[in-house]
């Protein structure tokens, strides 16, 4: 167990130091400080966000199994990902060009938005098992005991079990395009053969 903790506070470390201090995470800050501003944020993102609905949902949660939900994920998280997308660091061939033109305030406005909405969750809660076990010893540290991460780090209950396969899966084999993410090296620590169970169990999860 000790063991096991020392390797991921390792992790988290390196994690910690990529951390970028960004001038748009400081103009997020102050949005999210102002209760009006928050407010105004969350009407332009509606506006903004016509033209992803078709794929993550109007109201950020996923029409389709291989897209992630966007609702109530954090927002910091939102924004860092649109920023990858659109430096082409985080590849999508969707999501590259789409996120390249929007303006700075845009992204914020767009994460705020998502970030704000509940998320509706219709897959079945697996109750216990092998997923929960291998959550619990390895994923809960960063994502929470309820999967619901924090700050840059991704909430993960609820999201599509083929997206959480697909990820997963990505990551294990080293094809990610995310590849400076602790998850390359924490997934090693799961045999291949357990994903789907873990994905299922992080699908269910409320
Ligand atoms: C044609 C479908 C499609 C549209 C339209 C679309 N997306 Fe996406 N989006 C995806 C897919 C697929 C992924 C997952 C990419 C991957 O596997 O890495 C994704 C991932 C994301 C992520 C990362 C989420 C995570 O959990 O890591 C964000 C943020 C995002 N999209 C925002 C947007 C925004 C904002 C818009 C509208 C401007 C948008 N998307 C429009 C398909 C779409
Ligand atoms: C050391 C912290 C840490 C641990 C432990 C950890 N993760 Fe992650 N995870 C992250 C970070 C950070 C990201 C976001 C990608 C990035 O920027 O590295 C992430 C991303 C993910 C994603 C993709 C989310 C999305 O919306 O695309 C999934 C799924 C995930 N983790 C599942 C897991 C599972 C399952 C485990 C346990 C086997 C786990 N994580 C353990 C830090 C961690």
């Amino acid at each position: 167990m000790l063991k096991q903790l020392g390797f991921l506070l390792l992790l988290g470390a390196g994690f910690a130091q990529a951390v970028e201090t960004d001038g748009i995470y400081a103009k997020l800050e102050m949005v999210q400080s102002s209760q009006v501003d928050y407010q105004i944020a969350i009407e332009e993102g509606k506006t903004r966000s016509l033209m992803c609905g078709y794929c993550h949902g109007k109201d950020g949660n996923s029409l389709k199994p291989d897209v992630p939900n966007l609702a109530g994920q954090n927002t910091k998280y939102l924004l860092k990902q649109i920023d990858l997308f659109a430096n082409g660091v985080r590849k999508n061939y969707v999501m590259e060009r789409l996120v390249k033109g929007i303006s700075d305030e845009d992204r914020i406005n767009l994460a705020v938005y998502f970030g704000a909405q509940p998320v509706v969750n219709a897959q079945p809660q697996v109750e216990g098992g092998k997923g929960k076990t291998i959550y619990q010893s390895y994923c809960f540290a960063c994502h929470g005991e309820n999967g619901l991460g924090g700050d840059e780090l991704p909430r993960v209950a609820g999201q599509p079990k083929e997206y959480l396969l697909k990820t997963l899966t990505a990551f294990k084999q080293g094809q990610s395009s995310r590849k400076n993410s602790p998850m390359v090296g924490i997934i090693q620590k799961v045999d291949a053969a357990d994903i789907p169970a873990l994905a299922a169990y992080i699908a269910g999860m409320r």
